[in-house]
Formats: structure tokens, sequence, C-alpha cells
């Protein structure tokens, strides 16, 4: 495998929610799961299944880490630079560890005008998360113990019920400010 020394910006992925997540490893489901992924494509063209594989590591380990950029790239014959570029490139790739759970807030026009920035002022307040560092290659902002992370997403296509957001997998809808607080509640 090339031997690629990955930026700072990417290795240096830890965070308060990194304990939440377990560390990268390619034990034999998440090959059998990628292989079974690189098999749809033709062989001279696996690179395509970049973005699956990513997918893949994010849903299992929470974030995208340098080990997992690295082995990304020897399944599919590739620079780990290049791999790199698409993480880098797509903002709902996470390259730092999210909170235990994950709060995605929408802040298209309909729940922009419903409140979703109030909504998400509120929640940052109630878990003490400061956004200030946030970017756009690092949209994720992690409370102090690790058991929130927040971050705005575009239109999740209920917008006839906004303001809404997602807390990981699950969807809230009729969400203004005022019910931050039970929604954190509700997780505890
Ligand atoms: S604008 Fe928020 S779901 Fe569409």
């Amino acid at each position: 495998m090339p031997q690629t020394i990955l930026t700072d910006q990417v290795t240096s992925h830890e965070t308060t929610g990194t304990k939440h997540h377990p560390p990268f490893e390619a034990d034999r489901a998440i090959e059998k799961e990628a292989n079974a992924r690189i098999d749809q494509y033709p062989a001279e063209q696996k690179r395509s299944a970049v973005l699956p594989l990513l997918h893949i590591v994010q849903s299992k380990f929470g974030y995208i880490s340098s080990d997992a950029i690295e082995w990304v790239a020897a399944k599919l014959d590739v620079e780990p630079i290049k791999v790199e570029e698409v993480v880098t490139f797509y903002p709902g790739l996470r390259q730092h560890a999210p909170g235990k759970y994950h709060i995605r807030v929408c802040r298209t026009l309909s729940c922009a005008m419903g409140g979703s920035y109030e909504l998400m002022d509120k929640i940052c307040e109630l878990a003490g998360i400061n956004r200030s560092q946030t970017s756009h290659h690092n949209p994720v902002a992690v409370s102090p113990c690790g058991t929130w992370s927040v971050e705005f997403a575009e239109c999740l296509a209920s917008c006839g019920s906004a303001p809404v957001c997602l807390v990981n997998d699950d969807f809230h809808e009729d969400l203004p400010a005022e019910k931050a607080s039970e929604l954190l509640e509700s997780y505890k």
C-alpha cells in the first residue's frame, strides 16, 4: 500500500465524543460488506465505490479516521490522498468524532423561518456547546461531556412540519426552541 502522510486536519480527529464510538477496525464483517459494494462496480472502476465505503465506515464508527482512510484507499488501490480529498470535500462525511447523540438541525428556508436558528442556539446553550470553531470543513461541534453534538443540515424533506431535526436516526418535527429541553431530556 502506498505510504502517504495524511494532513493534520484529518489525523487530529479526536473530540470529547470519541469515547462513544468504537475505534476503527477492519474486521471480517466490514471487509465482507465493503467487498460486496466494490463488486457492484467493474474491476477497473472500483474506485467509484469510495463513497459507499466511506458511508459504511461512518455508520459503524461515527466518523472517518485516518486509519479508515488508509483502509478505504487500500481496498480501492488508490493513494490515501484521493480518499482524503473526498472526505474533505463533502461536509456530510465527518472527519471528527460526533457526540453520543448527534443532532442535525435543518437550516433551509422553511425551517429557518420557523425558528431553526433559535432551536440550534437553545440546544447549544443547554448542552454547553460552543459552535464558534465550526466551519464548512468541520461543521460539527461537540459538548464538553461528549454526549451531544450539533450540526446544521440542509432540507430534511419535511418542510411542512418545520422546524425539524434529526437526533442520530430519529426524526423530530414541529420543534420550536421552547421544546429543546424536552428533546434533550428524552435522550437521558
Ligand atoms: S426546510 Fe427544513 S425540512 Fe425542508
